[in-house]
């Protein structure tokens, strides 16, 4: 079964979508678009009818929703039902509520047993840098981590903050798929450019393609090859 990133183009870049149940990674640098996909990927989940967890840091729910609200995808409207729940792990609130989820201490078992609870049916981790925050930032953390939500049966996008596209993470040999999102700074202006990096099991489409940001949110069209000079 594939799941819809909630980016058309991008789902023809993936052969029809994100196999789901798997864990992916999603990457890029500031401002290129990983939350705006990853709200998109929300957005069709609950259209969809299933049930979704976000979990951040950075924000609270009402400055997601506010970011969100120039695009006309409808994430407010899909954001206000009952399919989603909304985690901000600096929150004392959010944190009591995943408390009950294991008297283990540590947040990976406690995060994998509430998805596992609760069925989620997606899940988005906006984004890796709360590791740093709540574990030692080892590799053997990290790992512990990813690896507890890839247990789950939900379908997991990871978002990770990148800015060197070389330095490759943990995260990112785990992950079943990894997507990154590009920003060539050239001639005063910015290229923006979506890459499927890998995607096992899947015959993929690896070369950049071109995105815009346009009032619905991301727009990728997969037969504009983007050449960063
Ligand atoms: N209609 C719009 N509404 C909101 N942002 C828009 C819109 N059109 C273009 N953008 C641009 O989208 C960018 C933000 O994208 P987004 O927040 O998804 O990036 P990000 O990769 O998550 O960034 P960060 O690493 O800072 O979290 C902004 O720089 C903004 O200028
Ligand atoms: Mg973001």
């Amino acid at each position: 079964m594939r799941v819809s990133t909630g980016v058309a183009g991008l789902d023809s870049m993936l052969d029809g979508g994100l196999p789901a149940r798997r864990l992916y990674t999603l990457s890029g640098p500031p401002g290129s678009g990983k939350t705006t996909l990853a709200s998109q990927f929300v957005t069709d989940a609950i259209r969809n009818g299933e049930d979704v967890l976000y979990v951040t840091m950075h924000e609270t729910r009402n400055e997601l929703v506010e970011d969100m609200s120039s695009y006309d995808f409808g994430f407010e409207r899909a954001t206000s039902t009952d399919r989603f729940t909304f985690l901000n792990l600096t929150r004392d609130r959010s944190r009591q509520s995943l408390a009950k989820y294991g008297r283990e201490s540590g947040l990976s078992a406690r995060l994998a047993s509430m998805i596992r609870q609760e069925d989620y049916d997606r899940v988005v981790v906006d984004s890796t840098m709360l590791l740093d925050h709540f574990t030692d930032g080892t590799d053997t953390e990290v790992t512990h981590f990813v690896t507890g939500l890839k247990q789950t049966d939900a379908t997991v996008v990871l978002v990770s903050e990148m800015t060197d596209p070389t330095a490759y993470a943990e995260e990112h040999y785990l992950a079943h798929g990894v997507v990154f999102l590009h920003n060539f700074l050239e001639g005063g202006g910015m290229t923006r450019g979506v890459q499927v990096v890998k995607m096992r099991g899947t015959n993929i489409d690896c070369d950049i393609r071109d995105v815009t940001f346009t009032g619905s949110g991301l727009q990728v069209d997969p037969s504009r090859k983007v050449r960063p000079d």
